[in-house]
């Protein structure tokens, strides 16, 4: 296969990237995420604090450039996200909101993105970053104000919004079988036997160089065998940097051990990369001292990793 994308259709498999809506315009940037790529998913413009800031009033402007790419460039757009404790407006987190009041809001919220974008996105993070790492639920607004039952309510709310996307459950450190992971498998088996409607769990997969989980097949499939589709979510590999060469090649195999994990799981959908260049990633910004995540140098040149993905999938 020439690139990512072929190599994806031809096993029936998608091949993500996490879109920067402001990098759209840098020829580069477009051309990369348009031919290697068949999804994309909104980096954050479709988030709520971008979507929702203020009470009733909807911003889908950046999230509808994005659908309008993908709808150009013949891509799946994958939806993110609709309930997280995360980029969420203070007028919903410190609202002071009781539980009637505050599912109101979130059903409304969830209801009304939908809507909007109904036929135009084939799956949803409908709840994301749920857990502790211990594997209890973590003390969000949402479970604090209503409980648990505040992520029942969400897919039952995104089925009635658009019976045809798929909803899924989407975390990080999750990928092996740990506390966290029992735990997310604990409730969407609970979630399945009470009939609520999910369809998917979301694996983001921020992982570190030379400690990917040994089980990362055997824990998907575990879920897979739940009758839940599989997908790796928001795959990097964060490098202490500065990176050598020999990093870069062990970053590579780790690349494609991770993607050949998950589509070695008949129910693994595809795999998602959480931007696809070092320049715009996330990593830097957040985890101290960390970088070199992503398949394309700081000047788009695919890396090793690149190649990884490439025989992984
Ligand atoms: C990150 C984005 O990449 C950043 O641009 C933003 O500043 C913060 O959020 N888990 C998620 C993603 O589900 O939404 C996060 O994205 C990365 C961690």
């Amino acid at each position: 296969a020439e690139t990512l994308r072929e190599a994806a259709e031809a096993q029936g498999k998608f091949i993500g990237s996490a879109i920067a809506d402001h990098r759209l315009s840098d020829a580069t940037y477009n051309g990369i995420a348009s031919t290697e790529f068949n999804s994309v998913t909104a980096e954050n413009v479709m988030k709520w604090e971008s979507i929702q800031p203020s009470r009733g009033s909807f911003n889908f402007a950046a999230g509808d450039r994005l659908v309008d790419f993908a709808q150009a460039n013949d891509q799946q757009v994958w939806g993110h996200t609709l309930v997280w404790h995360s980029q969420l407006p203070d007028w919903v987190e410190n609202g002071g909101f009781d539980a009637a009041e505050l599912t109101e809001i979130t059903d409304e919220h969830i209801t009304t993105v939908m809507d909007h974008y109904e036929g135009d996105i084939a799956y949803w993070d409908v709840v994301n970053e749920a857990f502790n790492e211990d594997g209890t639920f973590r003390q969000s607004v949402f479970q604090q104000t209503i409980g648990e039952e505040y992520i029942a309510n969400a897919f039952r709310t995104a089925d009635a919004a658009d019976p045809n996307a798929k909803l899924c459950i989407n975390d990080y450190n999750i990928e092996g079988a740990n506390a966290k992971s029992n735990g997310m498998y604990d409730l969407v088996q609970g979630l399945l036997a009470d009939g609520v409607p999910i369809d998917c769990v979301g694996f983001q997969s921020h992982l570190i160089l030379d400690s990917i989980p040994g089980d990362i097949q055997s824990n998907l499939q575990r879920f897979a065998d739940l009758g839940l589709e599989v997908i790796v979510t928001e795959l990097d590999i964060r490098i202490t940097m500065p990176a050598d060469s020999a990093e870069l090649d062990r970053q590579a195999d780790q690349f494609e051990g991770v993607v050949s994990a998950c589509l070695a799981v008949d129910g693994c959908a595809g795999v998602t990369v959480w931007g696809f260049g070092d320049a715009d990633s996330w990593v830097p910004d957040v985890f101290e001292g960390q970088g070199a995540a992503c398949l394309y140098d700081e000047s788009y040149q695919p890396k090793p990793a690149y190649d990884g993905v490439l025989a992984g999938l």
